[in-house]
């Protein structure tokens, strides 16, 4: 059996930089058209300017002939002025800011602390049809760690968006129904990313057979009620959930350590993973919507025009990767996807 889809485009991507990120870039430039990739960098690309030095690196990076647009994205601070928003919507390479509470994931620190110094940039990103992309987790220690994502919604997220009702907003990555909810209920232009590894593991996976830091990402995965919700909002139809992997590489020897890092590297069978869950699913016929159209037309971009074809054809996947000086353990290591890519190494243009 074969699966023939318009190209589809990863709307949250991690791509890292230098070596590490000539390593994983080809396999998502293989698969997708276009990504948002993510300006956790250490330091944060917090001007446009860092933003932009950072999309000619990708497109340097690129293996030849390699048809890919990286969609960039700023990165918040309390520091971040009214003006430097501008500069992004002048641009016209920078889709929005990301906002990640301080502390919150990976490269996060110097992210927002207060939401009140943060106001002006947001009205800003209002005033200029930007996109907010948000990391929705609480950081306060008294919250328990599976319930950040709800806590946010009810204390940050629902108020910001009352406060800013026109501000285009995506709830990355979520793993929780009161995020599906959120979503599905908020008037406006409201959506959400939803990551393969959420939709395939529940929080089982991160203590079956012993502690297992490759399953380790944040949001943390969550209880199987929540994964169903997920389920149901990405392969339901609607068009406010679209594709984001959230593929985040770390080195082998930094995620198996006593304080394992968070991220899960899914670039290497991206949207293979997604098919399996729509197959389980029975919604085969909405993975070209959910991975081709609704986040092009949310963010107001063209639709691709190309094609990529999966077979029903299990492989197994390699032990690890090339990553650097390093190696990425990703999903699946060593077990086996059930979908592969078809056609030649490289999409065509
Ligand atoms: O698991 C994650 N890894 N979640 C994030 O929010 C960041 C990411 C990373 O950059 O490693
Ligand atoms: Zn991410």
């Amino acid at each position: 059996m074969e699966l023939t889809l318009t190209r589809p485009d990863d709307w949250h991507l991690h791509l890292r930089d230098g070596a590490r990120m000539a390593a994983v870039l080809p396999h998502t430039a293989r698969r997708f058209a276009r990504a948002v990739v993510m300006p956790n960098l250490d330091p944060p690309l917090t001007t446009v300017d860092a933003v932009l030095a950072y999309r000619a690196r990708i497109l340097a990076a690129l293996p030849p002939g390699a048809a890919f647009e990286p969609l960039m994205t700023l990165y918040l601070t309390d520091e971040t002025a009214p003006e430097e928003i501008r500069r992004a919507r002048a641009s016209g390479r920078v889709l929005g800011a990301k906002l990640y509470p301080a502390g919150a994931t990976t490269h996060s620190s110097a992210g927002v602390r207060d939401i009140e110094r943060i106001l002006p940039a947001l009205a800003a990103l209002e005033e200029h049809g930007l996109v907010l992309s948000v990391h929705g987790e609480v950081t306060d220690p008294a919250v328990d760690v599976f319930e950040r994502e709800r806590v946010f919604i009810e204390r940050v997220l629902a108020p910001l968006h009352e406060r800013f009702p026109a501000l285009a907003l995506v709830l990355e990555h979520v793993t929780t129904r009161e995020g599906v909810a959120f979503v599905r209920e908020a008037p406006g232009r409201v959506a959400a990313t939803v990551t393969a590894h959420h939709l395939l593991l529940n929080r089982n996976a991160l203590f079956d057979g012993g502690l297992r830091p490759h399953h380790h990402c944040l949001p943390v995965l969550k209880r199987e009620s929540h994964r169903r919700a997920l389920i149901e909002a990405a392969t339901g139809g609607d068009p406010r959930f679209f594709l984001g992997t959230d593929s985040a590489p770390h080195p082998r020897a930094v995620k198996e350590s006593a304080r394992g890092c968070a991220g899960i590297f899914t670039a290497h069978a991206a949207l293979e993973l997604y098919a399996e869950v729509f197959e389980a699913a029975g919604a085969l016929d909405r993975l070209e919507a959910f991975a081709s159209f609704h986040g092009a037309d949310f963010y107001g971009l063209a639709r691709n025009t190309g094609t990529l074809t999966l077979g029903r054809e299990p492989w197994k996947v390699p032990p690890d990767y090339p990553f650097g000086s390093g190696r990425v353990v990703a999903l699946r290591a060593g077990e086996t996807v059930s979908w592969r890519l078809r056609g030649p190494e490289r999409a065509p243009t």
